[in-house]
């Protein structure tokens, strides 16, 4: 059977076909980045209204390249949440009305259920390529969550830790504007600290104790005060705190010789040190059998050299195109949900704020 599946949770429109063996025939994904990164991070309104003009074309050309029609889709999966209450109502909507005028069963899949099985989607080049074996220690990273999970079967969630505050992604994005590197934060970050040297700018570590949560407000804190000692006096004023780039969309200006490329690459140093630390420390302790990075922050090279070299069974993560928000996920997920016969009911409604906690994903 083929499952259509539908993404449209956040910044991507997406439309994928998946079969049962988990091989991806299509996988379209249309970013809204250029509508986006004038204001340094996603405006919900304007999400909502591009996903409304580029879905029904995305699942046209989903269908198209996959060489089939609705006709051979055997069920149409969409995310239900958690995401931007605007944007996920697009996506359902349009699923319910094509799983009402085809007769097609709908299955719901939570968002981040759709990031962790996109580890189990078959590559196409890789005859000896097997699924992730359980115990598996996951850690999603996105730009809206940064959870640890022990997953011991298909459709288990048990919440090891989470963030306290903002996510993985979030702090790269919030730190890239800070230091003036534009959207989305965790390439440019990523880029920046290539050509830089850690050590140089001390930033501090969340640790928490001995919990699995996570916290980078506070370094987020830590990097505004290292950056403003180099901002560009503008208009009389110099200090971070009287112009915050929280809450403006004015690019940072900096003055000239600013180490920014050290700068990054501290602060990169910091968020990855304390997601490592505690993957391995988990993986150890619940004596995983992989462990497995998913989410739009997975393809950062650091993190996965650093937990590559933490942890002592396989690490596995998806290709890139897998990571970031993408349709092939949701509609792999819902492979699993359906081999324990689960169906929703056209009553189906978006879930901005679903959790990933053990059992509560998957009614079985
Ligand atoms: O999963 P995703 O596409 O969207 C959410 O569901 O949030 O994740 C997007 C996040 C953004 O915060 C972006 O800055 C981050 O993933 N990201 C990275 C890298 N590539 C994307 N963060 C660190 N290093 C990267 N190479
Ligand atoms: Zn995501």
């Amino acid at each position: 059977m083929k499952i259509l599946g539908i993404e449209t949770s956040c910044d991507e429109t997406s439309a994928a076909v998946v079969d049962d063996e988990l091989r991806v025939h299509s996988n379209i994904i249309q970013s809204q980045i250029d509508l986006h990164e004038r204001y340094g991070g996603i405006v919900p309104e304007l999400a909502s209204r591009r996903h409304i003009v580029a879905i029904l074309p995305t699942i046209e050309l989903a269908l198209e390249e996959a060489q089939t029609t609705l006709d051979k889709i055997g069920a149409i999966a969409v995310t239900e949440g958690p995401g931007l209450a605007g944007s996920l109502l697009v996506g359902v909507n349009v699923a319910k009305a094509l799983s009402w005028s085809r007769d097609l069963p709908l299955i719901p899949v939570n968002h981040l259920e759709g990031h962790i099985y996109a580890n189990w989607l078959r590559p196409a080049d890789d005859p000896e390529w097997s699924p992730p074996e359980f115990p598996v220690v996951c850690l999603i990273v996105s730009g809206g969550h940064t959870e640890l999970l022990l997953m011991r079967e298909h459709g288990t969630y048990e919440l090891l830790g989470q963030t306290i505050d903002d996510a993985a992604g979030e702090a790269f994005d919030k730190g890239a504007r800070i230091l003036g590197l534009g959207f989305p934060g965790g390439p440019a970050i990523q880029k920046a600290a290539a050509n830089g040297r850690t050590g140089q700018h001390p930033l501090p570590r969340a640790w928490l104790g001995e919990s699995y949560d996570f916290s980078f407000s506070g370094l987020k804190t830590a990097l505004l005060r290292e950056a403003e000692q180099y901002r560009r006096p503008r208009g009389g004023r110099t200090r971070a705190s009287e112009s915050d780039p929280f809450q403006t969309h004015e690019p940072v200006q900096y003055g000239p010789n600013v180490p920014i490329a050290d700068i990054a690459a501290d602060y990169q140093d910091a968020i990855v040190e304390v997601l490592v630390n505690k993957t391995a420390r988990a993986a150890r302790d619940y004596r995983a059998a992989t462990v497995l990075l998913a989410g739009g922050v997975a393809p950062n090279a650091l993190l996965r050299k650093r937990l590559q070299a933490a942890v002592s069974v396989p690490l596995r993560y998806p290709p890139v195109i897998l990571c970031t928000d993408n349709a092939a996920m949701i509609a792999g997920a819902a492979h699993f949900n359906t081999r324990r016969g689960d169906r929703a009911a056209l009553d189906l409604d978006i879930h901005p704020r679903l959790p990933l906690t053990t059992k509560t994903a998957i009614k079985s």
